[in-house]
């Protein structure tokens, strides 16, 4: 595996690589890995020639600063994973690299409804933040196809849109990749490991939730279900910032179902100072 720094020899490299036909996979992440993230450098490795990782922790999106100053590191950790997995080429730039004019950017993204809607609405700003950065890795790397996990739904939704709105979503193929589970259910995800041991067990009752939803959901008022949804994460310990049953392609929370529209259930809430999101399509 090669680990570039500077994204002008990133470039350099693999304008060569292109050249000679390789396909590039590209698999952005902030890195603190995990199996859900080499699930993605499979998946890029099955369908192009030449994988290439990022690792950049990028402080534009998050609206929290404690949450940015406790994002977990592990690089060499991160760096021994990549080579084991396959991954061919490694960007790893810093935060001079990734924002030489500074954090501040004049670049709106049109995000329309995401940007207030569930993550959007709890997190101002966050999507902007991600845009930002995606946006530069995509004109760093260049990749003919991106690969993201569900785990982060709405991210997904954002980024097809940053796709559309820079033009690229011809050129550049989108695969959103299963979420990855603990044997218990819990989504594996970089925060996970944030959680203490009491917390660990309890955070379980994510997946339970959006499972009891799943199995309940009826054609008619979804009201009582949704409640109840909440009711057990506030049960077990959880400051819930959202729970809901939302359009599948749109995200507008849905109250009543027609018995055919396609559901999302999606959450995210705190356990301790750690927040957790997971999500399940219901139909
Ligand atoms: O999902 C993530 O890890 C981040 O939001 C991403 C896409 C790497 C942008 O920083």
């Amino acid at each position: 595996m090669i680990l570039f720094k500077k994204a002008i020899d990133l470039r350099k490299h693999l304008d060569v690589q292109r050249k000679s036909g390789k396909k590039i996979g590209f698999v952005p992440t902030m890195g603190a890995l995990h199996e859900g993230h080499l699930s993605l450098i499979q998946a890029s490795k099955s369908a192009t020639t030449l994988t290439v990782c990022s690792i950049f922790v990028n402080p534009t999106q998050f609206n929290d600063p404690a949450d940015f100053e406790k994002y977990p590191l592990s690089t060499d950790k991160d760096i021994a994973l990549l080579l084991s997995a396959g991954c061919d080429l490694l960007f790893l730039p810093d935060v001079d690299e990734m924002y030489p004019d500074g954090l501040t950017s004049n670049q709106k993204f049109d995000l329309g409804e995401m940007e207030t809607l569930l993550e959007g609405k709890f997190r101002p700003g966050h999507f902007q933040g991600v845009c930002q950065v995606v946006n530069q890795l995509l004109l760093q790397v260049e990749p003919d196809a991106l690969f993201m996990g569900q785990k982060d739904y709405q991210q997904c939704m954002v980024i097809n849109r940053l796709l559309q709105q820079t033009g690229n979503c011809e050129k550049i193929q989108l695969h959103i990749c299963p979420t990855l589970r603990e044997p218990d259910g819990l989504a594996m995800s970089s925060r996970n490991r944030r959680l203490n041991e009491a917390d660990r067990v309890i955070s379980v009752t994510i997946y339970r939730t959006l499972s009891f939803l799943k199995e309940n959901l009826k054609a008619g008022k979804l009201d009582v279900i949704q409640k109840s949804a909440f009711d057990q994460l506030q049960a077990a310990g959880f400051r819930t910032d959202y729970i809901v049953i939302a359009d599948a392609t749109t995200l507008q929370p849905v109250t009543y179902w027609d018995g055919k529209q396609q559901l999302v259930a999606l959450v995210a809430a705190f356990l301790g100072e750690v927040r957790l999101i997971d999500n399940l399509p219901l139909n």
